[in-house]
């Protein structure tokens, strides 16, 4: 039998991940050693492999197929735009992508007026403005610490996730309008899931009655 191969974000999310496996009887011990530096972990009794990988790197290791299966938040699903399915809302992460700033801003939302907006998603940020608002914006890449940016004048607005409103509490700043839900999900190879169909589908039917009975 062929290693069924996992990419993980590492993290919180990779963790929350692993719990939620444990309970449909898919386990790496390897993996629970908390002092561990090893990016790699491998279940011979069920033929499964996992690894770690920064979270926007998840959707390219599954559309090359170095991973059948990948868990991931679908802010970095959205943002990366690979060739994968999508194939379950893990229901754990949730949380929203929001356009936000200092409440006088709104105003420069309704008028369509030239702003620019700070984000570490330009795709997500460019899709929601030319697509769906059809407001014209300067886009501006940042790397974290994202709600910096309308403070210390670099833009406008920011689109960023919002789980607890805290960070933007905290900073003066408020959400102004709502870009999408978000939450963790599994994707899927797309050849995998032809080549490995059997195992693949036994998984996410295990993960969909999981979820039913809670
Ligand atoms: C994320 C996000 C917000 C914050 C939202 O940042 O970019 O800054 O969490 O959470 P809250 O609504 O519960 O306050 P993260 O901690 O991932 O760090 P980053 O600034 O490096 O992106």
């Amino acid at each position: 039998m062929k290693y069924l191969t996992f990419a993980l974000a590492k993290g919180r999310l990779a963790k929350k991940t692993l719990e939620l496996f444990e309970q449909i009887g898919i386990t790496c011990e390897e993996m629970k050693d908390p002092t561990s530096r090893k990016l790699i972990f491998v279940n011979e009794e069920l033929k499964l492999k996992f690894f770690l990988s920064k979270a926007p790197d998840v959707p390219t290791y599954v559309e090359y197929g170095a991973a059948d299966i990948g868990v991931v938040g679908k802010d970095t699903i959205l943002e990366e735009g690979r060739k994968l399915y999508e194939v379950l809302d893990l229901g754990f992460g949730k949380c929203k992508m929001c356009v936000a700033g200092p409440k006088e801003a709104a105003e420069l939302l309704k008028h369509n007026e030239l702003i620019r907006v700070a984000t570490k998603y330009p795709n997500i940020a460019k899709d929601y403005f030319h697509n769906k608002k059809h407001q014209t914006v300067e886009i501006i890449k940042l790397n974290g610490s994202i709600e910096l940016a309308p403070i210390v004048g670099l833009s406008e607005v920011i689109v960023d996730i919002v789980e607890t409103g805290s960070t933007l509490r905290e900073n003066g700043l408020t959400v102004l309008e709502e870009v999408c839900p978000l939450s963790a999900r599994m994707v899927v190879n797309q050849v995998s899931l032809k080549m490995e169909h059997e195992r693949i589908r036994k998984i996410i039917h295990d993960l969909n009655e999981l979820q039913g009975n809670k």
